[in-house]
């Protein structure tokens, strides 16, 4: 069963449940919400007015979190080199026919949209924007060598649905493709992700999260080279935090081939979990109160 199955969400926006991943696109709280506060704020798009940015959306979906890039960067009269990544091309086309979909962007974004669903490109004096459909992990490989990203945006399903695009291996490819200054940017707090990020050199930031409820405690992660952040939507890792890198959580996602089914990814990784000398999981949680 490979359904798409339509979700109101509680802002009002739309958003689909995948049959075959067995999981939502987005929070039920709210897809458009979800899109503001875990990868539009935090990319502090301000930065950019009249400059110009590079931009790689990987598992572009629906396509919310460029739509509201796109309507925050023809605002501010930047000029955009975007790049987005998508095996499936049913939730943009579903979408495009929604109203509640629709109504959410100017009509220069729709425009964009439409042509990325038809065409699968957009063109004009300062937007450049290209999706590729296919499985991220081989198309990664075919984008143009020389384009480094301002910013990297991970919206798979959770790594475990989907942990093929959360591998160490993945993650490495992300990093020979953002500028020292760039960042990724992701709504999971996963250890298994962050431990990769940090194996990879990259610096950890938690998301700030904005909703109050109990054990609330991410919105996700920002990673970057570049230490001196001055950004008001992230903080350092908790004592917490940097104690889940250190649980067995923090055991990768691992993919040498880069064709490994998520069914073998999970199995290696649990092998390698149960012959593992780190902390139990479940004791961080209780020691933190979340069990
Ligand atoms: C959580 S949803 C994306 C949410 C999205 N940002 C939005 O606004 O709808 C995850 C997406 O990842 C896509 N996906 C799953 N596996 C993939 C893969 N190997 N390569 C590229 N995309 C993939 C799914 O088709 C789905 O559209």
């Amino acid at each position: 069963m490979n359904n798409l199955i339509k979700v109101i969400t509680k802002d009002g926006s739309i958003s689909f449940r995948s049959e075959k991943f067995n999981e939502n696109f987005h929070n039920i709280g709210g897809a458009y919400y979800e899109t503001k506060s875990k990868f539009i704020n935090p990319s502090r798009l301000k930065r950019f007015q009249n400059k110009s940015i590079n931009v790689l959306d990987i598992c572009f979906g629906i396509g919310y979190n460029s739509a509201l890039l796109f309507q925050n960067l023809i605002i501010g009269l930047s000029s955009l080199n975007w790049y987005g990544l998508e095996i499936d091309k049913r939730p943009l086309n579903y979408a495009l026919t929604d109203k509640r979909f629709s109504k959410l962007w100017n009509p220069k974004v729709i425009e964009i949209l439409n042509s990325l669903n038809l065409k699968g490109s957009y063109k004009n004096h300062n937007f450049d924007c290209e999706l590729i459909i296919g499985d991220a992990r081989k198309e990664i490989l075919n984008l143009p060598k020389e384009v480094d990203f301002d910013l990297i945006f991970l919206d798979g399903f959770s790594p475990q649905k989907c942990p093929e695009i959360w591998s160490y291996e993945f993650l490495s490819q992300l990093k020979n493709k953002i500028k020292y200054e760039g960042c990724f940017i992701t709504y999971t707090s996963s250890a298994a992700v962050r431990k990769s990020l940090q194996n990879l050199g990259f610096n950890l930031f938690n998301i700030k999260p904005t909703l109050s409820k109990k054990n609330r405690w991410s919105n996700g992660t920002l990673a970057t080279f570049d230490n001196r952040q001055n950004n008001p939507y992230i903080t350092q890792l908790s004592e917490m935090e940097i104690e889940h890198l250190n649980t067995k959580a923090s055991i990768p996602y691992r993919d040498p081939t880069g064709e490994m089914l998520s069914k073998e990814i999970l199995e290696i990784r649990k092998k390698e979990q149960q012959f593992s000398n780190l902390l139990d999981t479940n004791s961080w949680r209780k020691k933190w109160e979340m069990a």
